[in-house]
């Protein structure tokens, strides 16, 4: 191995990140405020798919006060489809607390920050070094990878993950922390990938030791995927003359805030039908006529996977008003408020089906 690996390393990555980096929109802006909403969106999800979100959202909303001053409704409107809401919902709050305790100025000190909600040692290292110059090593799963590689890692222990943050902060340029971040951001992306590590374009290929071995890829071991759970959902598009039933999700739950068509989850014993009566009574104290089946959507989350059936509805009888978060709206609504993206198939499904049948 070299025995200047510091300069080595930072040198070839910086070197290599100076003509091979990608033009994102974030890495224009030394504003820590755009740095950081960049880092929240970009927590679990892929960089194609935040770049539309971040333009629309550092357009409408330019400042921490521009954002803490914003209804709810109005931001989770903004992520719709993004998922994850709760990162909204805490960025949300940081925001507030930035205007209520800091006088609005994002706290410069790392532990401050790093109380914020939502804010983990992720975020706070990427932040921080990329818009404060500050020798943190952000390591998301992709640098724990090129880093594994590097070192020779075959198991993402707590004390390996602490061995390789440790190894970044040595060889880490002090002058350039968020591009070395940044550049081992790119070279996860481009080159040190999952199935394919394309050595021989790598400009740290001297120093990593799993590039001696014939097979690089199997650094680190991949971890096995756990089976996902399966649920049945089903849902009612309940109509009061022209209007429909939509409900709100509670605050801490996932997808909370956000707005449904009322439903849930079918219990083993239950027919789909059955199931959204006895639920609609329960949540709603609504008696429903079911009319007809509509369909059923698919979709994929982080730990489960959901089947949501959906029915048309009317209600019977009349409606009590209950205290909690409802509306009856009408088809053109539903750009007013934000709805998880299993409630968009469902109104695709009704566009090509009518609305109100
Ligand atoms: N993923 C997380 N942060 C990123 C960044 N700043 N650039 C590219 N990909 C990222």
């Amino acid at each position: 191995m070299h025995n200047t690996n510091n300069s080595y390393f930072s040198n070839s990555l910086l070197h290599w990140y100076d003509s091979n980096s990608r033009d994102l929109p974030w890495r224009k802006t030394n504003d820590l405020y755009k740095i950081w909403i960049s880092e929240v969106m970009l927590q679990q999800t892929r960089v194609d798919t935040v770049v539309p979100y971040y333009l629309r959202w550092v357009e409408k909303y330019n400042s921490i006060k521009s954002v803490a001053k914003a209804d709810d409704l109005k931001l989770l409107k903004l992520w719709e489809g993004l998922g994850y809401y709760s990162r909204c919902r805490n960025f949300h709050k940081a925001c507030k607390i930035i205007i209520n305790d800091y006088g609005g100025a994002i706290p410069s000190d790392y532990q401050k920050f790093r109380l914020l909600p939502g804010v983990g040692d992720y975020t706070a290292s990427a932040v921080f070094s990329i818009g404060l110059k500050q020798t943190y090593a952000a390591t998301d799963v992709n640098v724990i990878r090129v880093m594994a590689r590097v070192l020779r890692i075959k198991n993402i222990t707590k004390r390996n993950k602490k061995r390789i943050n440790n190894t970044l902060i040595k060889w880490m340029d002090r002058e350039r922390p968020g591009d070395i971040n940044q550049a081992l951001m790119d070279l996860a992306n481009k080159i040190c990938r999952v199935d394919h590590a394309q050595c021989s374009t790598c400009p740290i290929d001297e120093i990593c030791m799993a590039n001696k071995m014939s097979v690089p890829e199997s650094y680190p071991a991949r971890v096995k995927k756990k089976v996902i759970p399966h649920k049945e959902i089903v849902a009612g598009i309940i109509w009061r003359r022209e209007k429909f039933l939509i409900t709100k999700r509670t605050e801490n739950a996932l997808l909370g805030g956000l707005w449904e068509l009322p439903g849930g989850e079918i219990v083993s014993s239950e027919t789909p039908i059955g199931s959204l009566r006895r639920q609609i009574k329960k949540e709603w104290d609504i008696d429903i006529n079911i009319k007809k089946k509509v369909g059923y959507v698919k979709h994929a989350y982080s730990h489960f996977k959901i089947t949501l059936t959906l029915y048309q509805c009317q209600t019977q009888g009349s409606v009590k008003s209950v205290d909690k978060g409802y509306r009856w709206i009408t088809p053109i609504e539903i750009n007013d408020f934000p709805f998880p993206k299993s409630n968009h198939k469902l109104f695709k499904l009704l566009n090509s089906s009518g609305w109100n049948v």
